[in-house]
């Protein structure tokens, strides 16, 4: 039978450095925030009990737990005491008897499913800890994992080691499985005879093994448990996530001409033989199909387009668009909440919000949905096949008939019936001559300027 597993996310940090209103877990790496990454890791890794453990802005970080788990505890620590005093907070989770016991961070947003999983296989095999540890140059502020005789017997925070225990450059990366079978005993056991005063959670492993208990220490990739601690870190984090994605979706045999100029989101899509063009920002809840084209410098997001959808240069794609098979956007046009049925184009200058463009329908350069009156928004349904003319406004809610023509420059108020040619706009009077006068009476103005003695 699969083993359960409860997940410990600490949350409770003042995030000082963040120099931020809002608490450091809220603040977002690739469009989720840190919290939304690492509850989606534990979840993957079949953590399916979740408890944050919050400090300050206990509301905002529940809030924000709730949305990727309805089903999450939250508890609160009200005072910073350490590590595995935090833990603590969700004693009574813990004393609910699962399996395994995770603690993670929750501002270290690139941990993966796959190393949290490698985690919890030294528990199934009888461990009492398992610890994640990576190697680095500078192991500095980090705790040691001390080995004897190639077994993990201690790890010792940098405030209380020795010179030669500093020179370790295996650390710990503050990631802890615990056998639920002791993990409480464990936790209990937890002093704060230390440099800080804390309750440390790493003592846990000199704790199992002055009680016969296994213990064991797992390596990983350090780039994976990258902590935020400033908004420079969360910079050079979102900058090794971006890269690992752009990667994955080259291979995933998207073509990106300047990979490293193109932003996406946790949840971008993109299909095969998609081309992006290099300047490229994908918003959160973005969905591609295959054969599409994103010219250069579009921004693009809460849409979906369909296979060989052509957007941009310079396109704004906003939340509730969607681009049918082969439909285009063109340069400086801007969608919002709009459906443009298959083979529509929307080439220049236009927005479109909160409407319909049915199926081959051409919109001409310059329309505009009038789509909000300073208080409601209204609908604009365009048939299919419909043309519309150069630089008109559509004054929704209105509905142009399928196959209808608007002439340019018309101002549409009401419904124009299938079929039918609309011209809404000031007939043409033109003026013999008049062009001429005109010209006359401006250059005798300007002569009559210049003859003026100066002063
Ligand atoms: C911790 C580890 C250290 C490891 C490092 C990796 C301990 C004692 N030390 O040190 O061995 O190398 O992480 O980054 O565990 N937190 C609370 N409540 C508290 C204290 C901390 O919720 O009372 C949370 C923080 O919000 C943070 C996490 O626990 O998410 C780690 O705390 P922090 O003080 O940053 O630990 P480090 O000193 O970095
Ligand atoms: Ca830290």
């Amino acid at each position: 039978m699969a083993r359960t597993c409860l997940t410990i996310i600490l949350a409770a940090g003042e995030g000082t450095r963040m120099r931020s209103r809002r608490s450091k877990v809220l603040h977002e790496v690739a469009g989720l925030s840190l919290l939304g990454h690492v509850m989606r890791a534990a979840g993957a890794a079949g953590g399916e009990a979740q408890v944050v453990v919050v400090g300050r802005n206990a509301a905002e970080v529940e809030a924000e737990a709730r949305r990727h788990a309805g089903d999450i505890g939250i508890v609160e620590q009200t005072e910073r005491l350490g590590t595995g005093h935090a833990v603590l907070a969700a004693r009574q989770a813990i004393a609910r008897g699962h399996d395994d016991v995770l603690v993670v961070f929750g501002d270290s947003p690139l941990l993966t499913a796959d190393t949290l999983t490698r985690l919890r296989r030294p528990l199934a095999e009888g461990a009492a800890v398992a610890v994640l540890g990576f190697r680095t140059q500078n192991p500095h502020g980090y705790g040691r994992l001390i080995e004897k005789d190639g077994e993990l017997v201690a790890i010792r925070e940098e405030k209380d080691a020795t010179q030669a225990e500093r020179r370790i450059d295996f650390c710990n990366g503050g990631i802890m499985g615990l056998a639920g079978a002791h993990a409480l005993a464990l936790l209990e056991a937890i002093g704060n005879d230390n440099a800080k005063g804390e309750y440390y959670l790493t003592d846990c492993v000199e704790i199992a093994r002055a009680r016969g208990l296994a213990v064991r220490a797992i390596e990983a990739d350090a780039a994976e448990l990258l902590g935020v601690n400033d908004r420079g870190d969360l910079a050079a984090i979102e900058a090794l996530w971006q890269q690992a994605r752009r990667r994955a979706m080259l291979l995933s045999g998207v073509s990106l001409q300047a990979p490293e100029t193109v932003y996406f989101s946790h949840d971008t899509e993109i299909g095969a033989d998609t081309l992006i063009e290099p300047h490229v920002w994908f918003g959160p809840g973005t969905r591609i199909g295959e054969q599409a084209e994103i010219r250069a410098f579009s921004h693009i997001e809460g849409a979906a387009l369909g296979d060989g959808a052509v957007v941009g240069p310079f396109a704004r794609i906003r939340p509730g668009s969607r681009l049918e098979a082969g439909a285009k956007v063109g340069n400086f046009c801007e969608t919002k909440n709009a459906l443009i049925e298959a083979g529509a184009k929307v080439n220049h200058l236009s927005y479109i919000g909160d409407a319909r463009v049915g199926a081959k329908a051409n919109i001409g350069a310059g329309t505009i949905t009038c789509n909000y009156d300073g208080a409601n928004k209204f609908f604009t349904d365009i048939g299919r096949g419909a043309f519309i003319g150069s630089d008109s406004a559509l004054v929704a809610p209105v509905t142009i008939g399928d196959g209808a023509y608007v002439a340019s420059g018309s101002v549409i108020v009401a419904d124009v019936p299938a079929d039918a040619l609309a011209i809404a706009r000031g007939r043409q009077v033109n003026k013999d001559g008049y062009g001429k006068v005109i010209r006359e009476r401006n250059a005798a103005i300007k002569a009559a300027g210049k003859a003026k003695p100066k002063g």
